[in-house]
């Protein structure tokens, strides 16, 4: 997409905004909690356009990752740091705003902190994030520490951080069941030593929401230096509470909230940005308060996310699911004709869905089709543009009316693709009853330009041509799953097809708190009127991923070694 509208010259860009105690800062860890999630592992290039969409969106703070969890996640977050954070971008008034702070999480030790501290120190406002757990579950049998020394740890390695970055952030993990009277001992020694910012996570998401609020309260109220830092609130959704949870803390005073992009994260994943935003918004009497962020862009943003992630959205998922402004019933749609309100508190249009009336089909032109995707808010540079057209003539070959939810599919599709080394050139089956499932495949090797065309035989048509790619890619690897569904109705709609694939052995980075090496899944997806070419689409997206991550991590260990090996 083009950045054009978003990228300032840095010498414009400001450096810093005033604060307002009105405004809730959100501050943005789908590229870290987010990405903890199994299967939602993104390539390089995948966190940079989320991180980009992320800044357009606006959202102040943007945790782009975990650096000392692997080198390849060190270089992502340091692009990032090097890029978006130091690209302005316009605010809600139309004004140019300085870029996002980039922070880097790590675990309260000096390795972590070095590291942090290498990926986010180009960004023009940089973060270090660090934390340690303060419950006696975690403290005994995970940390195997005393109270008195995970104090002595806070102190040291806060300063620590200080040392190299204005901004400090510090997190007592598991905050929601830990005792508050030693919250208020470590939060106060975290002041001391120089944080910033003091984030309540509610680690397992195990709290109630008055609970919640109180704690923020009484934190708040008996921690000595309290008035001198922002108050932010961390809340996982293990009970579905976590933005009851949040919206508790803010009441309580917390002026930043932690949240991911349709809520993804580890289990029941994180407090989803879009509820909290809109629900500040929507009950903005109540809350008096405000964000800085760009509703329009919500609808976008999540789509983004589901899309690279592979991690899809439930239909009647509140704010952005594909019910959540849908209107099935006979006497909702009568009470929303007469008034909109009636069943409606929000306009869709707020999140930016797209609305329009203008339907496509085989005879649209360029013309239109551009003023159709600029209606949807996608500004495309002219390649994207032509290629997009091109895709869109072939699929109005196929069906009769292309719909908006085509296209976004389509967009989306295009600007998601992975770095490719496999290209499909023919995928042929023979099925049926009393017919042994057979395919034939030909792939393209795009780094060498051979042609491979190999057969397959299986339980069905889909299981016969992933044998027949295989036989060619010869990657082990595990379907984790394999999920179709329809993107419109009727028997011309386009399958959407998703795949989780794991690499054999497992070669994910290291767990935030076990060290232990995390399962890594990569997502495909692919649309086609086919179901089987949709299905091949997807499982070469996912081993397209796979490869592109393993040459990203391979390629920057390499030029480590080379520079370690040049004595600097
Ligand atoms: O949930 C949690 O406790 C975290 C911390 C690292 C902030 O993600
Ligand atoms: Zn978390």
């Amino acid at each position: 997409m083009s950045d054009s509208e978003v990228v300032a010259d840095i010498g414009e860009v400001p450096v810093s905004e005033p604060y307002n105690p009105n405004t809730v800062l959100i501050f943005d860890t789908t590229l870290r909690d987010g990405e903890q999630s199994p299967g939602a592992t993104l390539t390089p290039e995948e966190k940079l356009t989320i991180a980009r969409q992320l800044s357009r969106l606006g959202v102040d703070i943007i945790e782009a990752g975990f650096p000392a969890a692997s080198p390849g996640d060190l270089e992502a977050v340091r692009q990032i740091a090097a890029t978006v954070g130091r690209e302005g971008r316009l605010g809600k008034d139309g004004r140019l705003r300085p870029p996002p702070i980039i922070a880097g999480l790590a675990r309260a030790n000096r390795e972590d902190i070095d590291k942090a501290w290498e990926a986010v120190q180009p960004a023009l406002r940089p973060r270090i994030h660090t934390f340690i757990a303060t419950s006696d579950i975690h403290i005994k049998h995970k940390l195997r520490m005393t109270r008195q020394e995970v104090l002595h740890r806070v102190r040291e390695m806060v300063s620590y951080a200080k040392a190299y970055c204005e901004d400090v952030e510090f997190s007592p993990e598991d905050a929601g069941r830990s005792d508050p009277e030693f919250l208020v001992e470590v939060l106060a020694t975290a002041i001391e030593a120089g944080a910033t910012t003091l984030n309540i996570p509610d680690t397992v998401g195990y709290t109630l929401p008055h609970e919640f609020g109180e704690l923020i309260q009484y934190l708040r109220e008996n921690t000595p230096g309290a008035d001198k830092v922002i108050w932010s609130v961390h809340c996982h959704n293990d009970l579905g509470l976590a933005t009851a949870n949040t919206l508790a803390g803010i009441m309580a005073g917390a002026r930043q909230a932690e949240v991911t992009v349709n809520g993804i994260g580890e289990r029941a994943g994180n407090t989803a940005l879009e509820e909290v935003v809109m629900a500040l918004w929507v009950r903005r009497s109540v809350f008096g308060l405000d964000t800085n962020i760009i509703t329009q862009e919500i609808y976008r943003t999540s789509e983004m996310v589901s899309r690279y992630t592979g991690m899809v959205v439930q239909p009647n998922k509140a704010i952005v699911g594909a019910n959540a402004f849908a209107h099935e019933a006979g006497i909702h749609q009568d009470g929303v004709l007469k008034h909109r309100r009636t069943y409606e508190i929000m306009d869709a249009e707020t999140i930016g869905l797209p609305q329009s009336k203008l339907v496509l089909g085989k005879h649209s032109g360029r013309h239109a089709f551009r003023v159709k995707l600029e209606e949807m808010g996608y500004r495309l540079a002219p390649d994207e543009l032509e290629e997009a057209f091109r895709r869109f003539k072939v699929l109005a070959d196929k069906k009769k009316t292309v719909t908006d939810a085509d296209l976004e599919a389509l967009i989306s599709d295009q600007l998601s693709q992975p770095p490719e080394t496999w290209h499909i050139e023919t995928v042929q089956v023979q099925c049926g009853n009393n017919a042994i499932p057979t395919a034939v495949v030909r792939l393209r090797n795009l780094k060498t330009g051979e042609v491979f065309t190999e057969a397959g035989f299986g339980t069905g048509p889909v299981d016969a041509m992933y044998q027949g790619i295989n036989r060619i890619v010869k990657v082990p690897n595990r379907l984790v799953e394999f999920r179709l569904e329809a993107i419109t109705e009727g028997l011309d709609a386009q399958a959407d097809v998703t795949v989780r694939i794991e690499a054999e052995p497992p070669q994910g980075p290291e767990d935030v708190s076990s060290g232990a090496r995390r399962r890594r899944i990569f997502t495909g997806r692919g649309l086609d009127t086919d179901i089987v070419v949709a299905s091949a689409k997807a499982y070469i997206q996912a081993l397209n991923r796979l490869l592109a991550t393993r040459a990203a991590e391979e390629s920057t260990i390499a030029v480590r070694s080379t520079v370690a090996g040049d004595g600097l």
